[in-house]
Protein backbone atom coordinates (compact mmCIF):
# COMPACT_ATOMS: atom_id res chain seq x y z
CA UNK A 1 0.00 0.00 0.00
CA UNK A 2 1.32 3.20 -0.54
CA UNK A 3 1.88 5.93 1.30
CA UNK A 4 -1.53 8.39 0.83
CA UNK A 5 -3.53 5.05 0.20
CA UNK A 6 -2.66 3.99 3.83
CA UNK A 7 -3.91 7.95 4.95
CA UNK A 8 -6.46 7.16 3.17
CA UNK A 9 -7.61 4.27 5.13
CA UNK A 10 -6.59 5.56 8.34
CA UNK A 11 -9.13 8.50 7.44
CA UNK A 12 -11.67 6.18 6.68
CA UNK A 13 -11.52 4.28 9.84
CA UNK A 14 -10.16 7.48 12.04
CA UNK A 15 -12.79 8.01 15.03
CA UNK A 16 -10.65 10.71 16.70
CA UNK A 17 -12.97 13.23 16.68
CA UNK A 18 -16.86 13.27 17.76
CA UNK A 19 -17.21 14.00 13.68
CA UNK A 20 -17.17 10.46 13.47
CA UNK A 21 -20.61 9.91 15.16
CA UNK A 22 -22.15 12.18 13.17
CA UNK A 23 -20.91 11.33 9.35
CA UNK A 24 -22.34 8.52 6.88
CA UNK A 25 -18.63 8.91 4.84
CA UNK A 26 -15.12 10.04 6.12
CA UNK A 27 -14.01 12.32 3.55
CA UNK A 28 -10.06 11.76 2.58
CA UNK A 29 -8.21 13.78 -0.10
CA UNK A 30 -8.52 12.95 -4.01
CA UNK A 31 -6.32 13.37 -6.99
CA UNK A 32 -2.66 13.20 -8.29
CA UNK A 33 -0.35 12.33 -5.60
CA UNK A 34 2.27 14.16 -8.26
CA UNK A 35 0.64 17.40 -8.17
CA UNK A 36 1.84 20.84 -7.87
CA UNK A 37 -0.85 22.16 -6.24
CA UNK A 38 -2.79 20.63 -3.19
CA UNK A 39 -6.50 22.70 -2.99
CA UNK A 40 -7.34 22.68 0.63
CA UNK A 41 -10.94 23.28 1.59
CA UNK A 42 -13.00 23.66 4.86
CA UNK A 43 -14.81 19.92 5.75
CA UNK A 44 -17.36 18.01 3.57
CA UNK A 45 -21.13 19.22 2.86
CA UNK A 46 -23.88 16.80 2.56
CA UNK A 47 -22.69 15.33 -0.51
CA UNK A 48 -19.27 14.98 0.27
CA UNK A 49 -20.63 13.25 3.10
CA UNK A 50 -23.00 10.94 1.29
CA UNK A 51 -20.04 9.69 -1.33
CA UNK A 52 -17.01 10.29 1.00
CA UNK A 53 -15.52 12.45 -2.07
CA UNK A 54 -14.30 16.34 -1.48
CA UNK A 55 -16.08 19.25 -3.36
CA UNK A 56 -18.42 16.82 -5.29
CA UNK A 57 -21.01 18.95 -4.60
CA UNK A 58 -22.14 22.84 -5.79
CA UNK A 59 -19.20 24.56 -4.37
CA UNK A 60 -17.15 21.35 -6.12
CA UNK A 61 -18.68 22.36 -9.65
CA UNK A 62 -17.55 25.92 -9.03
CA UNK A 63 -14.02 24.87 -8.11
CA UNK A 64 -13.83 22.45 -10.76
CA UNK A 65 -15.17 25.57 -13.66
CA UNK A 66 -12.10 27.72 -12.35
CA UNK A 67 -9.99 24.77 -13.19
CA UNK A 68 -11.96 23.86 -16.47
CA UNK A 69 -11.02 27.73 -17.42
CA UNK A 70 -7.42 27.41 -16.57
CA UNK A 71 -6.88 24.81 -18.65
CA UNK A 72 -6.51 22.14 -15.99
CA UNK A 73 -8.66 19.27 -15.53
CA UNK A 74 -9.36 17.51 -11.86
CA UNK A 75 -7.62 14.62 -12.13
CA UNK A 76 -4.54 16.93 -12.53
CA UNK A 77 -4.70 17.78 -9.16
CA UNK A 78 -4.83 16.85 -5.15
CA UNK A 79 -8.40 18.25 -3.49
CA UNK A 80 -8.42 18.04 0.56
CA UNK A 81 -9.79 19.57 3.61
CA UNK A 82 -8.41 20.45 6.70
CA UNK A 83 -11.46 18.30 8.24
CA UNK A 84 -11.86 14.99 6.79
CA UNK A 85 -15.86 14.27 8.24
CA UNK A 86 -19.01 16.54 7.41
CA UNK A 87 -20.36 18.85 10.64
CA UNK A 88 -23.61 18.96 11.66
CA UNK A 89 -25.77 21.02 9.78
CA UNK A 90 -22.61 22.15 7.81
CA UNK A 91 -21.25 24.12 10.54
CA UNK A 92 -17.56 25.56 10.88
CA UNK A 93 -15.22 22.68 12.16
CA UNK A 94 -14.18 23.87 15.76
CA UNK A 95 -10.55 23.89 16.73
CA UNK A 96 -10.75 20.68 18.58
CA UNK A 97 -11.63 19.05 15.25
CA UNK A 98 -9.38 20.60 13.56
CA UNK A 99 -6.02 19.78 15.72
CA UNK A 100 -7.38 16.62 15.81
CA UNK A 101 -7.89 16.10 11.64
CA UNK A 102 -4.76 18.14 10.80
CA UNK A 103 -2.61 14.86 11.29
CA UNK A 104 -3.97 13.99 7.98
CA UNK A 105 -3.11 16.95 6.07
CA UNK A 106 0.41 17.34 7.15
CA UNK A 107 0.51 13.96 6.28
CA UNK A 108 -0.50 14.80 2.76
CA UNK A 109 1.28 17.74 2.38
CA UNK A 110 4.49 15.67 3.39
CA UNK A 111 4.00 13.18 0.59
CA UNK A 112 2.53 15.09 -2.02
CA UNK A 113 5.56 18.29 -1.89
CA UNK A 114 3.16 20.34 -3.44
CA UNK A 115 5.06 23.61 -4.60
CA UNK A 116 1.91 25.85 -4.22
CA UNK A 117 -0.99 24.99 -1.34
CA UNK A 118 -3.72 26.40 -2.76
CA UNK A 119 -6.15 27.85 0.64
CA UNK A 120 -9.69 28.02 -0.19
CA UNK A 121 -11.44 30.18 2.32
CA UNK A 122 -11.81 31.99 5.57
CA UNK A 123 -11.59 28.33 7.20
CA UNK A 124 -8.64 26.88 5.56
CA UNK A 125 -6.46 30.07 6.17
CA UNK A 126 -7.27 30.71 9.51
CA UNK A 127 -6.44 26.72 10.39
CA UNK A 128 -3.08 26.29 8.05
CA UNK A 129 -1.82 30.02 8.32
CA UNK A 130 -4.27 31.83 11.73
CA UNK A 131 -5.19 34.41 9.19
CA UNK A 132 -8.33 36.07 8.44
CA UNK A 133 -10.39 38.35 6.20
CA UNK A 134 -9.69 36.29 2.74
CA UNK A 135 -11.52 38.79 0.79
CA UNK A 136 -8.62 41.24 1.98
CA UNK A 137 -5.59 38.97 0.78
CA UNK A 138 -7.28 36.55 -1.50
CA UNK A 139 -5.01 36.63 -4.97
CA UNK A 140 -1.97 36.69 -2.62
CA UNK A 141 1.35 33.98 -2.53
CA UNK A 142 2.38 33.41 0.78
CA UNK A 143 5.59 31.90 2.37
CA UNK A 144 6.05 30.42 5.27
CA UNK A 145 8.66 28.28 6.52
CA UNK A 146 9.93 27.28 2.70
CA UNK A 147 6.58 26.30 1.61
CA UNK A 148 4.24 28.43 -1.02
CA UNK A 149 0.67 29.14 -0.30
CA UNK A 150 -1.75 31.06 -2.47
CA UNK A 151 -4.78 32.50 -1.04
CA UNK A 152 -8.59 32.34 -2.34
CA UNK A 153 -12.01 32.66 -1.32
CA UNK A 154 -14.09 29.30 -0.87
CA UNK A 155 -15.79 27.82 -4.05
CA UNK A 156 -19.26 28.08 -2.14
CA UNK A 157 -19.02 31.76 -1.42
CA UNK A 158 -19.90 31.98 -5.45
CA UNK A 159 -22.67 30.55 -5.56
CA UNK A 160 -24.54 33.51 -4.45
CA UNK A 161 -22.54 36.30 -5.70
CA UNK A 162 -21.98 35.47 -9.47
CA UNK A 163 -19.05 38.50 -9.55
CA UNK A 164 -17.23 36.06 -7.53
CA UNK A 165 -17.62 33.24 -9.94
CA UNK A 166 -14.59 35.85 -12.08
CA UNK A 167 -12.65 36.52 -8.54
CA UNK A 168 -12.32 32.73 -8.53
CA UNK A 169 -11.42 31.65 -11.75
CA UNK A 170 -8.93 34.99 -12.12
CA UNK A 171 -7.31 33.42 -8.85
CA UNK A 172 -7.16 30.01 -9.98
CA UNK A 173 -5.84 31.41 -13.72
CA UNK A 174 -2.83 33.31 -11.22
CA UNK A 175 -2.00 30.09 -9.77
CA UNK A 176 -1.17 28.37 -12.14
CA UNK A 177 0.61 30.91 -14.25
CA UNK A 178 2.81 31.27 -10.57
CA UNK A 179 3.11 26.92 -11.19
CA UNK A 180 4.42 27.61 -14.77
CA UNK A 181 6.69 29.89 -13.49
CA UNK A 182 7.65 28.20 -10.36
CA UNK A 183 8.18 25.18 -13.37
CA UNK A 184 10.49 27.08 -15.48
CA UNK A 185 12.75 28.02 -12.37
CA UNK A 186 12.01 31.52 -12.17
CA UNK A 187 11.85 33.90 -9.69
CA UNK A 188 8.41 34.74 -8.43
CA UNK A 189 7.69 37.58 -5.73
CA UNK A 190 6.43 36.32 -2.89
CA UNK A 191 3.65 39.05 -1.76
CA UNK A 192 3.72 38.11 2.23
CA UNK A 193 6.14 36.37 4.12
CA UNK A 194 5.07 34.98 7.04
CA UNK A 195 7.44 34.26 10.00
CA UNK A 196 6.66 31.62 12.47
N1 LIG B 1 -16.87 22.59 0.91
C1 LIG B 1 -15.65 22.27 1.38
O1 LIG B 1 -14.99 23.06 2.04
N2 LIG B 1 -15.17 21.07 1.09
C2 LIG B 1 -15.83 20.18 0.37
O2 LIG B 1 -15.29 19.09 0.15
C3 LIG B 1 -17.10 20.53 -0.11
C4 LIG B 1 -17.60 21.74 0.18
FE1 LIG C 1 -10.94 11.64 12.37
FE2 LIG C 1 -10.76 13.98 11.16
FE3 LIG C 1 -13.00 12.58 10.94
FE4 LIG C 1 -12.37 13.71 13.27
S1 LIG C 1 -12.84 14.78 11.34
S2 LIG C 1 -13.10 11.61 12.98
S3 LIG C 1 -10.12 13.53 13.27
S4 LIG C 1 -10.99 12.00 10.15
Amino acid sequence: MNQLEKIRQNVIECTKCDLCKTRTNSVPGKGNFQSDVIFVGEAPGRNEDKNGEPFVGTAGKKLSAALEEAGVSREKVYITNVVKCRPPNNRVPNTKERDTCREYLKKEIFIIKPKIICILGNTAFNSILGGSEITKFRGKLVRKDNQLYFLTIHPAATIYNQELISTLKNDIARLFDLIRELKNNKEIPVDIEYTS
